[in-house]
């Protein structure tokens, strides 16, 4: 795995958060997610919460149906989750973290402290033929554990790195892109394909995305808030062809 054609997964969920703020069915994710397909994402991403404060049932649902791309569905470790996973049979299961009090996924999964309590959720989805990904801090502790339950995929969480990027702690930002650009090489060696997502901006995703170990970018709420700006067509292709670049560039 090195400098291929990074994937792109458009997260559709705070679509879902502009129509449940006043109810009703605008704007309608399904409707966000054939847009990304034809702006050229690789993949769509939703996060049926348990409070089910933005993607629904019945948008998974229809996710599930009606579009033409890999529906990547993020899901906490919980048997009413995994029931569903089971229903729906998506491509990809990427296992978070889940807190009703956060307002976004903060931190990764402790799979290295988890006890294996993740285990037996990657076989079953796994069995199901779902491509199961667990969402992780870049941590050679958290990449050996996740690679000794079985999972083929981790998600290497980008939130400190833009953070710090955003909040203009331009040293932390620096410390945390070198603790991803190691994390995606150590967890590539160890076989697993890797991800990253979370926060991830036009401004900070060429660094990451020049990492040649990298299969897939996960973006959400930077893309849905953009579109308010520009359209959700052209925040995608812009995103896309920042992508591009960095891979061509091989650097930031
Ligand atoms: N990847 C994972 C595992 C996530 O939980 C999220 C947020 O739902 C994202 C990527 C996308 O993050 P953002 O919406 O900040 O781009």
């Amino acid at each position: 795995m090195s400098g291929g054609r990074l994937r792109l997964g458009v997260n559709i969920d705070h679509v879902a958060t502009i129509r449940n703020a006043r109810g009703g069915v605008h704007p309608d994710p399904l409707r966000a997610a054939q847009l990304a397909a034809a702006a050229g994402a690789d993949g769509i991403t939703a996060h049926l919460r348990e409070d089910r404060r933005h993607i629904s049932d019945t948008d998974i649902t229809r996710l599930s149906e009606e579009i033409n791309l890999p529906l990547n569905l993020e899901m906490a470790a919980t048997e009413e989750m995994l029931a569903i996973a089971l229903r729906h049979k998506p491509h990809a299961c990427c296992l978070v973290p889940e807190k009703r009090e956060e307002r976004t996924t903060e931190g990764g999964l402790d799979v290295a402290g988890g006890h294996n309590h993740l285990a037996p959720f990657v076989a079953r989805l796994s069995e199901a033929g779902s491509r199961v990904s667990l969402f992780i801090e870049a941590s050679p502790a958290q990449l050996e554990a996740a690679r000794k339950i079985g999972a083929p995929v981790v998600e290497l969480h980008t939130g400190a790195y833009c953070d710090a990027f955003a909040e203009g702690r331009t040293d932390a930002a620096a410390r945390e892109l070198e603790r991803l650009r190691q994390a995606a090489a150590f967890g590539a060696e160890l076989g697993l394909e890797v991800h990253a997502g979370h926060g991830l901006t036009f401004d900070t995703v060429k660094p990451v995305a020049a990492f040649p170990e990298l299969a897939e970018l996960n973006i959400g709420h930077f893309l849905v808030g953009e579109a308010i700006f520009t359209g959700l067509d052209a925040a995608i292709r812009q995103m896309r062809i920042l992508m591009d670049e960095a891979r061509a560039e091989g650097h930031a």
